[in-house]
């Protein structure tokens, strides 16, 4: 067996990051709500949570497709959500951190709750687990989707979409990339933009009907 796996055996992702304190990390990131607004067309609406942009983009791109098909699309981010009236499907997402959404997506489905039983909902995710192709991290991403589920039992997504993320070192504080720099490096996963377009974009047409 490999050193790599036999760490990654020993101490998975999800042990490592737990490590990781709940520092400042990022670096001052600008989000742009945009919508693609169609009268008279199905109102969907992309929401998401992002703390360096990776998330962001694939929920662009998710909104991208539901536009091409004809609906009328908004995007923004879970915090600039002020009302779910009109909306006949929203999806959300957020990257994994700590093994779960972050705070403001769970908190949004909490809120929303009563609304989001009664419309089509999905839900997606990004994370690093999912930059290795082993049945481990399968396994993991599968243990996070499971999780999501029971965010609010009363909310049910037909689709949970899982992506791989970003690792961007650029995008992290000074202090906080030396301690990512090594949490990464001991789990093997190198600097690398893992989003795979093309899965993005399959999962976009099956939520889309
Ligand atoms: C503080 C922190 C915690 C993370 N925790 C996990 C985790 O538990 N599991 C995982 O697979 N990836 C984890 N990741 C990786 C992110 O999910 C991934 O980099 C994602 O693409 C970041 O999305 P964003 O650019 O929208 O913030 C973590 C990243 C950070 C910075």
């Amino acid at each position: 067996m490999k050193r790599r796996d036999a760490l990654a055996n020993i101490v998975s992702i999800r042990g490592l990051i737990m490590l990781l304190p709940k520092m400042s990390k990022a670096k001052e990131m600008i989000f742009k709500n945009s919508s693609c607004k169609k009268h008279g067309k199905p109102k969907a609406l992309v929401i998401y949570a992002s703390e360096y942009g990776s998330t962001e983009g694939v929920a662009r791109a998710i909104a991208k497709v539901l536009c091409d098909d004809g609906k009328s699309v908004e995007l923004m981010r879970v915090q600039d959500v002020m009302s779910l009236d009109g909306y006949e499907h929203v999806i959300v997402g957020s990257p994994i951190q700590y093994d779960a959404w972050m705070d403001e997506a769970k908190e949004f489905v909490d809120k929303y709750e009563k609304q989001l039983s009664l419309i089509k909902v999905d839900y997606f995710f990004t994370c690093l687990t999912l930059s290795q192709k082993s049945d481990k991290a399968r396994k993991q991403a599968q243990q996070y989707a499971d999780g999501l589920m029971q965010i609010n039992t009363h909310v049910v997504p037909r689709y949970i979409g899982q992506f791989a993320g970003v690792l961007d070192y650029s995008k992290f504080s000074f202090s906080f990339r030396i301690l990512a720099h090594v949490m990464f490096a001991v789990l093997g996963v190198k600097e690398g933009d893992y989003r795979e377009w093309s899965a993005i974009k399959e999962w976009s047409n099956k939520i889309k009907g």
